[in-house]
């Protein structure tokens, strides 16, 4: 099948229709392959996963599932519903590889493997979400693991303890509405409040994985990060919340304004989040920086490694770098079938 054939996420339209309008599910063939893959103690075909972001509901859910990705990450949903972003959501930029020094990044017309990104992570109410999990688990194969991505939503007079609160009760909806395993999101470039950027706080990012972990007992939990520009930062957050996570994921992004110049800039001069095939190098060396900590510390946390990954060798450069799984947003809009394509070119390489 060509991948140009399939349907993806339109960013010429805006969320909603997006929500709205799913493609099919696919009947191509996946390639199998070779190897023992496990995500956070469950045994899966392959290390391909999709991450927080392009799966909006259960319906894109069970597209990607078709097209060969084995780890479906629901949308980040909140306690409470939150409309998008206006548009653009999806702003494709010019760049190299960033390392999170840049001042700011070129806007351009057609995607070039890297693009901004400006949602503000928007969400169904909880009694959508809630049903809509519980119908996606339901439709998916047992081989086929879900996974929901949370966020807590700061009020006005709240402390951590409160937002800690928030998230926890959004994981324990999700867990009772059929989730195999809990994602929490302590990064969002695009949030300008203080929810924004908890994973550089490693006492905020305890008590939260603390109450997230009380709320939903056995279940994995994953905590994402973003982009640490001190690298000796790793140690203390990984200590902080050792005891309560089963894996890490990253990279986020990597926050960066958008525009020309000072008079030229897009998102009245607030950073966004990048993604795509410029932050590709800087996840895969924090991928390294952060399977050393985890040595250093004997703890069995896992890493799921993204961040620009389009080929098999990008995959096999996050495994080799320490992830165990790997998951795909930005290319994976772009070019629905570069999970078979990946698979296939695994497959057919030497063991
Ligand atoms: C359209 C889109 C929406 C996203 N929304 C979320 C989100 O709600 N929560 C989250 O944790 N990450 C979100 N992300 C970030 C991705 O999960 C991922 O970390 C990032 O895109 C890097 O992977 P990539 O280079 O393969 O795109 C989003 C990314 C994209 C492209």
């Amino acid at each position: 099948m060509k991948s140009s054939l399939l349907t993806s996420y339109d960013r010429d339209q805006s969320y909603q229709w997006n929500y709205d309008h799913v493609p099919e599910r696919s009947d191509a063939a996946i390639p199998r392959v070779a190897g023992d893959w496990q995500f956070c103690g469950h045994p899966v075909g392959s290390p391909l996963g999709i991450p927080a972001g392009p799966l909006l509901n259960g319906r894109w859910c069970i597209y990607y599932a078709s097209l060969g990705f084995d780890v479906l990450t629901y949308k980040t949903v909140r306690s409470g519903q939150r409309d998008c972003y206006a548009m653009p959501n999806l702003q494709p930029v010019r760049c190299g590889q960033l390392n999170g020094k840049q001042e700011h990044v070129a806007p351009v017309d057609t995607m070039q493997g890297t693009w901004a990104v400006a949602f503000g992570m928007p969400s169904s109410a909880p009694e959508v979400w809630r049903r809509d999990i519980e119908w996606t688990r339901d439709e998916l194969a047992d081989a086929k693991v879900l996974c929901v991505s949370v966020v807590g939503t700061m009020q006005e007079g709240w402390g951590i303890h409160e937002l800690a609160a928030d998230y926890a009760k959004c994981a324990q909806w999700a867990i009772e509405s059929g989730a195999d395993c809990i994602e929490t999101n302590f990064s969002c470039p695009n949030v300008n409040t203080c929810d924004g950027q908890l994973y550089l706080d490693e006492q905020q990012s305890a008590i939260v994985s603390e109450a997230v972990k009380s709320a939903i007992g056995s279940c994995p939990l994953i905590i994402k990060v973003g982009h640490f520009m001190d690298t000796q930062k790793i140690p203390p957050f990984l200590s902080a919340v050792n005891q309560y996570a089963d894996a890490v994921s990253m990279t986020n992004s990597i926050a960066c304004k958008v525009g020309t110049g000072k008079s030229r800039m897009m998102f009245d001069s607030q950073p966004r989040g990048i993604c795509g095939r410029g932050i590709r190098d800087a996840s895969i060396g924090q991928v390294g920086e952060f399977s050393k900590s985890i040595r250093d510390l004997e703890s069995r946390m896992q890493i799921i490694g993204l961040g620009g990954i389009e080929t098999a060798t990008d995959v096999k450069n996050y495994l080799k770098a320490g992830a165990t799984s790997c998951q795909i947003a930005s290319h994976a809009m772009v070019d629905p079938g570069c999970g078979i394509r990946i698979r296939r070119e695994l497959a057919t390489e030497k063991q």
